[in-house]
C-alpha cells in the first residue's frame, strides 16, 4: 500500500480563495502538464490540450466568459482543459511512440484503428463523450500533480463553452471540458467537506 498516494487522495479539497500576489513559473506550469499527461485515455488517444491562462489580459478575458468567477483572475494560472473529438485517423500518430519504443508491434496499429473507427465514426455524441472523458482524466491528473506540489486547485464548469472557444480560438474538433484554477490558497478556505456514506455509493454485484 502506497500510503502517500492514499494520504493525497484523502486530502482532496477544492480551493475557493487564492493569494493573487503569488505566481507560478513557466517550468512549473510545464511540469504540471507533463504530469497530467500520464493520465490514461481510450486507445491512448491523448486527445487533449491544456491552455495555461496566465497573463492579466487573458485571465480577464476568461473570467468574462466564466461567470465572473474571481478565482479565474486570482489563481496563479487557470488551465482550459480541452478535449479533442475522438477519431481513428490520429491513431497511427498517437501510437507511434509505443511502436518506436519496441513493445507495440506495428501490425497491431490497424486493429486499434479499426476498433476506434467502429466506436467513433459517424457518432458525434460518442466522439464528444470521449473528448470530455479524456479531458476530465487529464484535469484529474493535473489536480493531483498540483496538490503534490503544495498548490490549491479548483475544477470549474461554471463557464460559457461557446465564449471560451471563441476567446481562445479552439478548433471545431475541440471542446472546452473544464477549467482548472491552480495557485496558492489563502488561510480563509473552508476545510474539507464530509462525504456521503460508503453504503450509499457502493453496490456489490
Ligand atoms: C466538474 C466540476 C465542476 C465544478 N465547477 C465549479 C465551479 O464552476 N466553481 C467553483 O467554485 N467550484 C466548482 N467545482 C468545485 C466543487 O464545488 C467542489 O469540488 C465540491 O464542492 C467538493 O468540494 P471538495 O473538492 O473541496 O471536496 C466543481 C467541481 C467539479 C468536479
Amino acid at each position: 500500500m502506497n500510503t502517500s498516494v492514499i494520504e493525497a487522495i484523502e486530502r482532496q479539497k477544492t480551493t475557493n480563495l487564492y493569494d493573487a500576489s503569488k505566481s507560478i513559473p513557466d517550468d512549473q506550469v510545464r511540469e504540471l502538464v507533463r504530469l497530467a499527461t500520464f493520465s490514461p485515455t481510450a486507445f491512448h488517444l491523448q486527445n487533449w490540450r491544456f491552455i495555461a491562462v496566465r497573463s492579466p489580459e487573458a485571465k480577464a478575458r476568461l473570467r468574462a466568459v466564466a461567470a465572473d468567477q474571481p478565482k479565474v483572475t486570482e489563481a496563479a494560472v487557470t488551465f482550459i482543459v480541452v478535449g479533442e473529438l475522438a477519431v481513428a485517423d490520429v491513431m497511427a500518430d498517437r501510437l507511434a511512440g509505443s511502436v518506436a519504443a519496441g513493445f507495440m508491434p506495428v501490425e497491431m496499429v490497424p486493429g486499434w484503428e479499426a476498433a476506434a473507427k467502429s466506436l467513433y465514426f459517424g457518432k458525434p455524441q460518442i466522439q464528444r463523450d470521449e473528448a470530455i472523458r479524456s479531458a476530465t482524466f487529464g484535469a484529474s491528473g493535473l489536480i493531483r500533480a498540483a496538490q503534490a506540489m503544495g498548490l490549491g486547485t479548483t475544477p470549474m464548469i461554471g463557464f460559457d463553452p461557446v465564449g471560451v472557444s471563441r476567446e481562445f480560438s479552439l478548433s471545431d474538433n475541440e471542446v472546452p471540458a473544464l477549467l482548472v484554477a491552480v495557485g496558492y490558497p489563502t488561510e480563509a478556505n473552508w476545510p474539507q467537506k464530509p462525504r456521503r456514506p460508503i453504503s450509499d455509493v457502493l453496490a456489490f454485484a
